[in-house]
């Protein structure tokens, strides 16, 4: 090949791969993303998980999966285990075992900071003065029963969701743990 076809060639290499998807994180669908989302027991028991799936339609989220369970001790720790050294832990799983959850698979582009953005700060009394439109300002109360949960990176979405749904990576949205 002449040194002018090679050149052609790599160029049009490199225009088909700076054409193609960037972000292909969850499901493989182009730019879709998916990350684990869930109403805490205060925000269940209080009555604001239809607002908040409201909330979530109207931010341009689709609802791949969904289910209410009750976290045991074993499974809220075993969530929550990057905190088991924390001094908060005992007490975050007693909260998080003091009834259902709501746990959420959700899917759009940049889905995993696009829902963090939504929930707002971890500490919801915070978050009422700085993000007064969050979800943790709507039905949070303090740096603890903040309401709402999301997966804080890609690699956490990854982890989370296999956690709570298995198989979703193949299409197949069954749930792992029993719903209620
Ligand atoms: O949930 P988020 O990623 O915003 O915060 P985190 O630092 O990963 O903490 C996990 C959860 O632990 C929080 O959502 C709170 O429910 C709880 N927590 C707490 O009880 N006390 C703290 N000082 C910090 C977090
Ligand atoms: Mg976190």
């Amino acid at each position: 090949m002449s040194g002018l076809a090679d050149q052609i060639v790599l160029l049009l290499l490199l225009v088909s791969v700076s054409l193609s998807p960037v972000r292909c994180l969850g499901n493989g669908a182009s730019g879709e993303e998916r990350t684990l989302a869930m109403v805490k027991p205060d925000g269940v028991s209080g009555n604001y998980t239809d607002e908040i799936k409201r909330i979530i339609v109207e931010a341009s989220f689709s609802i791949v999966n969904e289910m209410f369970t009750q976290l045991d001790k074993e499974t809220a720790s075993a969530f929550y285990e990057e905190h088991s050294s924390r001094s908060f832990f005992p007490h975050l799983v007693t909260y998080m075992t003091s009834g259902p959850v709501l746990v959420m698979l959700l899917e759009k582009r940049n889905a995993v900071s696009d829902w963090r953005r939504l929930i707002g700060p971890t500490d919801a009394g915070k978050a009422k003065i700085s993000h007064p439109h969050s979800i943790r300002a709507l039905c949070g109360k303090d740096s603890e029963r903040n309401c709402v949960h999301g997966s804080d990176s890609t690699s956490s979405a990854e982890r989370e969701i296999k956690f709570f749904f298995k198989n979703v990576v193949s299409g197949d949205t069954a749930s792992q743990h029993d719903e209620l």
